[in-house]
């Protein structure tokens, strides 16, 4: 079994590439920002409480989005490895993350961390705008998002780190120049 987090700041490609690996490496994509999207779409309860903080760029509580991480582990119990793909998204949802790996008999192989500068991510968040509809792509909303991933977020680099499991890669150039870059590292495993 292969699990990898998809790792970096909004717009640094973390959905784009997990798609991509999903199929090349046949391992199941969980994106929680997809089921709170997908939860808000359904007007479910929790989509109806998420949204007040996706639409301000901050983080959903911890306890709501780590019960729907571990229920989709739960709903993939034939599953070749997940990509985890926006969580944990803080050093709490790290721990926890690890816990229910390890009590499932598994754990997370990989840290892949995309690193990609402010300003591009800006860019590409602003040209996704002109065309989706993410209620969260605008440019102050876009802002807070970077300012809590560099907040809250960047901690569990040093988390996986300390376990020997984190994989920068250069998040710039074309789609397939990065997912080369990630395949190479998975690769020579
Ligand atoms: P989430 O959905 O996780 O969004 P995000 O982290 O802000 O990231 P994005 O989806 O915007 O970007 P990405 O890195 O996936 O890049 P993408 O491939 O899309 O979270 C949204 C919200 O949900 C959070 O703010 C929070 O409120 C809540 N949430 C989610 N998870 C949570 C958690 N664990 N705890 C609490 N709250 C949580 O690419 C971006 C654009 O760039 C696309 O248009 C793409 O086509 C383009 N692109 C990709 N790669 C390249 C490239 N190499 N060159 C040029 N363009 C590229």
């Amino acid at each position: 079994m292969t699990n990898l987090i998809i790792f970096g700041p909004p717009g640094s490609g973390k959905g784009t590439q997990a798609v991509k690996l999903s199929t090349s490496f046949g391992l199941v994509h969980l994106s929680t920002g997809d089921i709170l999207r997908q939860a808000i779409a359904n007007r479910t309860p929790l989509g109806e409480k998420a949204k007040a903080y996706i639409d301000k760029g901050e983080l959903v509580p911890d306890e709501d989005v780590a019960q729907m991480v571990v229920n989709a582990v739960d709903r993939n119990t034939d599953a070749g490895g997940f990509i985890f793909d926006g969580f944990p998204r803080n050093v709490f949802q790290a721990e926890f993350l690890d816990r229910t790996l390890k009590e499932r008999g598994t754990s997370i192989h990989y840290l892949i961390a995309l690193e990609v500068p402010r300003e591009e991510l800006i860019k590409r968040l602003l040209k996704r705008a002109e065309i989706e509809n993410r209620t969260d792509d605008n440019l102050q909303v876009i802002e807070n998002r970077i300012k809590v991933y560099y907040d809250q977020t960047i901690p569990v680099i040093d988390h996986y780190k300390k376990q020997g499991k984190y994989y920068p890669v250069n998040g710039l150039g074309t789609i397939e120049e990065v997912n080369r870059r990630i395949g190479d590292i998975i690769n020579k495993k």
